[in-house]
């Protein structure tokens, strides 16, 4: 067992961590205030290679491994977990299985541009009554000749307004239920496709959360990824990597806050002495960096697998499950190490804390995830 990350992968976190800090620092109190999507800062994530890492360099990707990606992941989110979602959905919800499953005409079309930061993609799976129940889709798409008809409603869609091309499951077989279902590549400007309303969150303000609304969308049938009746295995096979880019995601929000609650800590002085040198406040920091390592381990593990290619479905919702409620629990510490100070914007630790949250959230709730590995467990 080797612990130790190789010279590449130390390289990706230095140019990441440097990223985060001169680009994505400064204005990320005011983005996330006035929910504006950081377009300059994915732009120049897609020049640096952080939006296709893991695709083959033949389709302009970075060719580099699972944990790499996990790394970047971490310390983007560290600073700006909005931009770090962009780059998490077009990473593993996108380019991964259009790689994977794609045809080649497919991929010099779409996977190039997606892969080299050009354009970003966005994963449509969600509908007003289909989150934790994904099997339920309600949207259709019906075959006439050499092409679909796509109706429907999709919810929550991350990229929602700024990405060009999106993967969209529908029915095209309802009487088979989820062995129905396919999925499409649909672009940005096809008649009959409106982006909808925008959502006003609690946390990841900057990202652009969007519904979208499909009437009639003419989808020519050589965009169908796959076999007709694929799409679930389809979404399903992609989320168990997007639930890695998820759990780096929750261990950078939660890294980040415990981050900036140390150095706090050792500045603010209360009964005449920095608090850090108060137990009750080593204790806190002790439990942070704990759990903060343990998630580390379970992410890097998962990401492992991955690229050793080995079965990491359930190692990725055990590392998703358990480095969101890490976020979540650190990032309320680290308000409250901060104290009153905590409670306001300019030191970050709230937004933080608002952030983490969705980390429990989307991809798969952790609930989902528990699902995910009982079922394993099991079986
Ligand atoms: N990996 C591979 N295949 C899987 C799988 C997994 N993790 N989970 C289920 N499947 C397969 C099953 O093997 C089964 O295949 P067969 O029919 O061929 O046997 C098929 O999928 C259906 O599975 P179930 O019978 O278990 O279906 P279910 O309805 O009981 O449960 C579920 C399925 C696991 C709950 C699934 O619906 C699920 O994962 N729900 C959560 C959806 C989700 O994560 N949504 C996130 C939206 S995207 C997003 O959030 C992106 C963003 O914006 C950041």
């Amino acid at each position: 067992m080797n612990f130790q990350l190789t010279e590449e992968q130390l390289a990706v976190r230095d140019a990441a961590r440097e990223f985060a800090r001169s680009e994505l620092l400064p204005g990320v109190i005011e983005r996330d205030s006035e929910a504006k999507f950081p377009k300059e800062q994915v732009k120049k994530m897609g020049e640096l290679g952080f939006l296709g890492m893991m695709v083959d360099p033949k389709y302009n990707g970075g060719g580099m491994d699972s944990v790499s990606y996990a790394i970047a992941m971490e310390e983007l989110s560290k600073i700006d977990a909005s931009a770090s979602v962009a780059m998490s959905v077009n990473n593993s919800l996108v380019c991964w299985g259009l790689e994977k499953y794609g045809t080649e005409a497919q991929k010099q079309k779409y996977l190039t541009q997606l892969a080299s930061g050009e354009v970003l993609g966005a994963f449509c799976l969600s509908e007003p009554e289909a989150g934790s129940d994904a099997t339920s889709q309600r949207t259709t798409a019906e075959k006439q000749g050499d092409h679909y008809l796509i109706n429907g409603v999709k919810n929550w869609i991350t990229n929602g307004s700024s990405a060009s091309i999106y993967l969209v499951f529908a029915q095209t077989d309802a009487s088979k239920a989820h062995k129905g279902i396919s999925v499409f590549i649909v672009e940005r400007g096809w008649e009959g496709f409106v982006v909808g309303k925008k959502e006003d969150k609690l946390g990841i303000r900057g990202s652009d959360t969007h519904s979208l609304i499909f009437t009639d969308v003419k989808v020519p049938a050589e965009n169908r990824i796959g076999e007709e009746g694929f799409g679930f295995t389809y979404a399903m096979e992609t989320l168990n990597g997007g639930r890695i880019g998820i759990a780096s995601q929750a261990l950078g929000i939660a890294a980040g806050a415990y981050e900036l609650a140390l150095a706090y800590s050792k500045e603010r002085k209360t009964f005449g002495k920095p608090i850090c040198e108060h137990q009750a406040i080593q204790f806190k920091l002790a439990d942070m960096a704990t759990q903060i390592e343990a998630a580390r381990l379970l992410v890097y593990r998962a990401a492992w697998l991955k690229d050793q290619g080995e079965d990491y479905a359930h190692a990725s919702a055990m590392a998703k499950l358990y480095a969101s409620e890490v976020a979540m629990s650190v990032t309320i510490e680290a308000v409250q190490v901060h104290g009153g100070y905590g409670y306001v914007k300019e030191y970050h630790v709230e937004r933080l804390m608002r952030d983490a949250k969705i980390t429990q959230i989307y991809e798969g709730t952790s609930e989902i995830q528990r699902i995910v590995i009982s079922r394993k467990i099991l079986r």
